[in-house]
């Protein structure tokens, strides 16, 4: 392993000005991210989507630092026969791909979950790496609901994500290392708070065990929030407060970056939390995004499926790419949004 390597593609992930996009839907999810704008997910327009993306030279070039890929789209080619991997390269930004293999149900334990995709790992990772890729993702999901988490869900997840970590280091890969709390319930940010604070410092604690160093991975993690359906929701500045005393007391400064999901937050959300973070500086990480929905709503809905809406596909993407971009410094405000509106 190369340490310095791994810490300078860290680094880079999580540059000032730009940030992550998470393209890694599983056929699953860009099904239902296509079935809400009528388009079939057929493997050619899931390549003509995805294409359109990469090729959005302002926002790939100045706001992207990294791009997260699904197994099928790591071996895909654009219509001119250019590997989607190849333009991701040419556009500044870095290749990563999502390894684990969803989650399974956790026997005894009613409601919970436990992510899989070890068993070939190693194999796996190396001809990822030949094909480009130089960081990976495995997310960890947990939800919080009557009796939930159990000590259970949250140790083994831990123990899995410590284990996909340090085989990735081992193949010369940065891991992005997301432990997702969800925010799907009724729960307050308090309680969302106490539950990120068990489970990232379970992680933590499974990533020493297990001799991942710290310097060569990128956290992604949940804000702290209120659940969508709590009554009560917290403020900007309150997620923006409560967050970054979250992680600093969870998350060492050896970690280059951190690099939060956008989870079922609106898109502007997702952009004024991070830019409100921004203002409670200076940092011991980096700190920027890593959105999959909060950066593909909008160009999904503009694009439509419709070649003649490539253009305006890529304008969508780029202005939230921007926003987010501007986000990751502080220098977001909200008459931006409106605008471009
Ligand atoms: P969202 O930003 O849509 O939560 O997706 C990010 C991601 O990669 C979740 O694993």
């Amino acid at each position: 392993m190369n340490l310095t390597e791994l810490n300078r593609i860290a680094t880079a992930m999580v540059v000032s000005g730009k940030g992550i996009l998470a393209a890694d839907e599983s056929s699953g999810t860009i099904k239902k991210r296509f079935d809400a704008i009528g388009v079939e997910s057929t493997e050619e327009n899931r390549r003509d989507y995805r294409e359109m993306l990469f090729r959005a030279k302002d926002a790939m070039s100045q706001y992207i630092s990294g791009v997260i890929l699904y197994d099928e789209t790591i071996w895909q080619d654009a219509k001119d026969g250019t590997p989607l991997v190849r333009l991701i390269e040419q556009s500044g930004a870095i290749p990563g791909i999502k390894v684990d293999e969803g989650t399974q149900a956790l026997p005894m334990c009613p409601g919970e979950t436990v992510t899989v995709g070890l068993d070939r790992l190693a194999e796996r990772l190396k001809k990822y790496y030949e094909r480009g890729a130089r960081f990976a993702k495995w997310r960890a999901v947990i939800d919080i609901g009557n009796g939930i988490p159990s000590m259970t869900a949250i140790s083994v997840n831990a123990h899995a994500l410590a284990r996909y970590a340090a085989l990735c280091q081992a193949a010369q890969i940065v891991p992005i290392v997301e432990p997702e709390v969800l925010m799907d319930g009724d729960h307050d940010i308090d309680r969302c708070y106490e539950v990120t604070q068990r489970v990232l410092n379970k992680t933590f604690q499974e990533l020493r065990v297990q001799r991942v160093a710290l310097e060569g991975m990128v956290l992604k993690p949940n804000m702290a929030i209120s659940g969508k359906k709590c009554p009560k929701q917290a403020s900007v500045e309150e997620v923006a407060e409560k967050t970054i005393r979250l992680l600093k007391a969870c998350v060492p400064a050896a970690v280059p970056g951190i690099a939060f999901l956008s989870g079922g937050q609106s898109d502007e959300e997702a952009t004024a939390h991070l830019n409100a973070m921004h203002k409670l500086g200076p940092l011991p990480w980096g700190l920027t995004f890593s959105y999959g929905r909060a950066l593909q709503a909008a160009p999904q809905k503009a694009w439509s499926g419709r070649p003649e809406n490539v253009a305006a596909g890529q304008r969508a993407f780029s202005h939230r790419a921007r926003m987010n971009g501007l986000a990751s410094k502080g220098e977001w405000q909200s008459s931006l949004e409106q605008k471009a509106a």
